[in-house]
């Protein structure tokens, strides 16, 4: 049996409610970060967050089947819960919720949250049924947990507008709060699914994160889409990208486009390198 300083993994949602409901009872506030485990620094830094925002800090670790397409990698996306115990505990985190499939979805669930328009461009566009079953997991999750707060990285920065627009909508009463994106030295945003890349790749796949801040920075200074657009895709393209789904600058709220810089924007950009689709957005 792994040795915890604090850490308690929890299965089911009556004990993680039954162990909540005590701080809550003493009006004690708890933060909470929802992952899909297979943990890293940028994880890590949401727990930290987390940490200065409430008097607790609890995480669920559960990659939800719900999120994935039929050709996407739910089988094989990574997973080390005794690792992510570890590094939540070190981090300060004191429940850690991982249930099962069983337990999230027992008798199949029906009921789905869906988000629509900004749940349907940019990635809910290449991955329909993705936002929905997000937005899905997420209200389950917070309804479970009743957290003060949750916090969620700004790397998913669509996933982050859609869970705060499915929180005013639904009047959930949480507060949802956005992390800066952890990135590697060479800027390179983490992801899990980085372990994907192939040493070649791995050099490649920091001219994603180069070429949008160079985006935001030639359009601060005047130039606009579609020019603008069309040479930062031949960029990655010609780094060794396969595919640019979209590279767009957006509304930092709404996601809608943008021809001006006279309010807050946004560049997203989802591309193909090797097996991984990689995504990465900065602020205009
Ligand atoms: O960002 C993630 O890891 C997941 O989409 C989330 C928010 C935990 C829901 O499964």
């Amino acid at each position: 049996m792994a040795e915890y300083k604090r850490l308690r993994i929890v299965r089911t949602i009556a004990e993680f409610r039954q162990l909540l409901k005590e701080w809550r009872r003493k009006d004690e506030t708890i933060g909470f970060v929802p992952t899909m485990g297979y943990l890293h620094e940028g994880h890590l830094s949401l727990i930290h967050q987390a940490n200065e925002l409430a008097d607790h800090t609890v995480a669920s670790v559960f990659v939800n089947p719900r999120q994935f397409g039929p050709n996407e990698d739910y089988a094989v996306y990574p997973r080390n819960e005794e690792r992510d115990a570890h590094l939540l505990d070190d981090a300060g985190c004191e429940i850690l919720f991982a249930p099962t499939v069983d337990e999230m979805y027992p008798d199949g669930g029906v009921t789905k949250v869906s988000v629509p328009e900004i749940g349907d461009i940019l990635v809910g566009h290449y991955r329909p049924g993705f936002f929905t079953g997000v937005a899905t997991v997420v209200t389950k999750l917070l309804l479970q947990s009743l957290p003060d707060v949750a916090v969620f990285g700004e790397k998913d920065y669509q996933q982050l507008m859609v869970i705060k627009r499915m929180v005013k909508d639904l009047d959930i009463p949480v507060r949802i709060e956005g992390a800066p994106t952890g990135r590697e030295e060479d800027g390179l945003a983490m992801s899990s699914r980085n372990t994907y890349l192939t040493p070649e790749e791995r050099k490649v796949a920091p001219v994603l994160h180069q070429t949008i801040a160079q985006v935001a920075e030639k359009f601060r200074a005047g130039e606009r889409p579609p020019e603008l657009i069309q040479w930062a895709k031949n960029q990655l393209l010609d780094a060794g990208f396969d595919k640019v789904d979209y590279l767009e600058i957006r509304d930092a709220e709404d996601l809608a486009p943008v021809y001006d810089a006279n309010r807050p924007a946004r560049v997203l950009v989802a591309a193909w390198l090797g097996k991984p689709r990689l995504i990465d957005n900065v602020p205009v």
